[in-house]
């Protein structure tokens, strides 16, 4: 018998109960042992979980019973799961965790600290989808060119709702932490955070790169409204919340931000909860993975496949993929040397003229405008949909500064890159 313990029994934490014992059957003739929860910890013992375990509001009771061989993290948060997991792994607990923004941080200390001892956290990105193994073992042949994922549900279904239904930001939001898609804390979705501690998880078992959220670009859905699926529509576009990681020699680029992407692309066609990545390889090609990214039920399925995996007891591989370190390290590429095509919604005064006061702003850093849309005019504002060719992050940042002091500029402008 494999004797589990889970610290927070919320959303994910039920589930993973549940499956243990709805698929008692197969899972036990998988792991060759039976699998049994023994203790669950929660802040609020009043609450109904709908779960026959025990619980207790002490974390201790998990990471220090000798009868417990897994821990499971399940609690979310930062430093004090952190806490939790260095204790399980002081006594030699196995540990699976689906808290990304505990890895996006404390992933190379947790990984030197797990030494020989199962650490596996398939969960924590894109939900229900194995990307995690796939990257960490089905494709170690290869070297990893790009990825480009849709890595969170939350983000996908607000902007998949606001293009196909026209609802507003606002509601989808409210539906999405009521169907238990949204972290605790909501802005780590919408702001772009909870995508970006993600792609660093990969970014390590891709490139072994030691970045944190802070040093790469990040940007959230907040600003995207109706109209910008307008400009997407009519130029073959559908806007996503894209991570993106690509390798440029032994630079790599890291960045999370609203993309507009051609509607034609695979990666453009995933829509609502569902999360989608494509992984590009040097000797296998581009491969996609598709499957839902949030949700109790597809999160816990991805939990319970690593606790069945450790205790088949096989040799889980190192934690973040890596024997020993690359003799060539990889280096975060500078922001603002990333190349773009540009999108940029601008509210102008109405007036002869401004159009090409914007262009010669654009023609100053050189950077040409490739296509433009106008709507809304009245006497005082219209709306100016554009886009640019590629150029470089710092230049266009550098016009958009300029564009913004302008006094014929009556709101914020709104960027979008553009990735063809
Ligand atoms: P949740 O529903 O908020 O559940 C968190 C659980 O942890 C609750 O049972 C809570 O107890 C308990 N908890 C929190 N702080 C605690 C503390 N200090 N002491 C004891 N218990 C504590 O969260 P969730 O959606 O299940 O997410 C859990 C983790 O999975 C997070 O790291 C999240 O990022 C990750 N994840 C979630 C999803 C998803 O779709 N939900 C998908 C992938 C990964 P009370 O109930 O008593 O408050
Ligand atoms: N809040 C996350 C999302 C949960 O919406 O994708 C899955 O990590």
């Amino acid at each position: 018998m494999v004797g589990v313990g889970i610290i927070g029994v919320g959303t994910v934490g039920q589930s993973v109960v549940s499956i243990l014992e709805r698929n008692r059957d197969i899972i036990t003739a998988r792991a060759g042992k039976e699998i049994r929860v023994l203790k669950g910890v929660v802040r609020d013992l009043s609450k109904d979980r709908g779960v026959a375990i025990p619980l207790t509001t002490n974390p201790y009771e998990v990471t220090d019973d000798p009868k417990i061989d897994i821990v499971v993290e399940l609690m979310g948060g930062v430093e004090e799961p952190y806490r939790l997991v260095k204790r399980a792994l002081e006594h030699k607990k196995a540990v699976v965790t689906a808290n990304k923004a505990l890895l996006a941080y404390h992933r190379y200390e947790l990984s030197d600290l797990a030494g020989d001892l199962p650490f596996e956290f398939e969960a924590s990105v894109a939900g229900g989808i194995p990307i995690i193994k796939a990257l960490r073992d089905g494709l170690s042949a290869n070297h990893i060119e790009a990825l480009r994922g849709i890595m969170n549900g939350t983000c996908n279904y607000i902007l998949t709702e606001m293009d196909q239904r026209g609802r507003p930001f606002d509601e989808v939001l409210q539906e999405a932490q009521r169907l238990g898609y949204a972290e605790a804390d909501p802005s780590f979705d919408i702001d772009g955070y909870d995508a970006a501690h993600k792609l660093l998880i990969l970014a390590s078992i891709a490139y072994g790169i030691d970045a944190k959220p802070e040093e790469i670009l990040v940007e959230g859905i907040r600003s995207i409204d109706r109209i910008d699926f307008e400009f997407a529509r009519e130029f073959g576009y559908t806007i996503k919340l894209l991570a993106i990681a690509k390798r440029r020699g032994e630079q790599i680029e890291l960045r999370v931000h609203p993309t507009l992407i051609k509607s034609r692309e695979m990666i453009a066609k995933i829509d609502g909860v569902m999360n989608g990545i494509s992984v590009i390889g040097d000797a296998v090609g581009e491969t996609m993975f598709y499957g839902p990214g949030a949700g109790g039920d597809a999160t816990a399925s991805a939990v319970v496949s690593d606790i069945i995996e450790i205790a088949r007891g096989g040799k889980c591989a190192p934690m973040l993929g890596y024997k020993k370190p690359l003799e060539e390290g990889f280096h975060l590429a500078p922001k603002e040397l990333i190349t773009s095509k540009y999108y940029l919604r601008l509210v102008v005064t109405d007036r002869p003229g401004i159009l090409a006061k914007i262009a010669s702003i654009f023609a100053t850093m050189g950077i040409s405008i490739e296509s433009m849309l106008q709507r809304g005019g009245s006497q005082e504002a219209a709306t100016l949909l554009l886009s640019t060719h590629r150029c470089l992050e710092r230049d266009f940042q550098q016009a958009l500064t300029t564009l913004k002091r302008q006094p014929f500029v009556q709101e914020s402008p709104v960027m979008i890159r553009i990735e063809d």
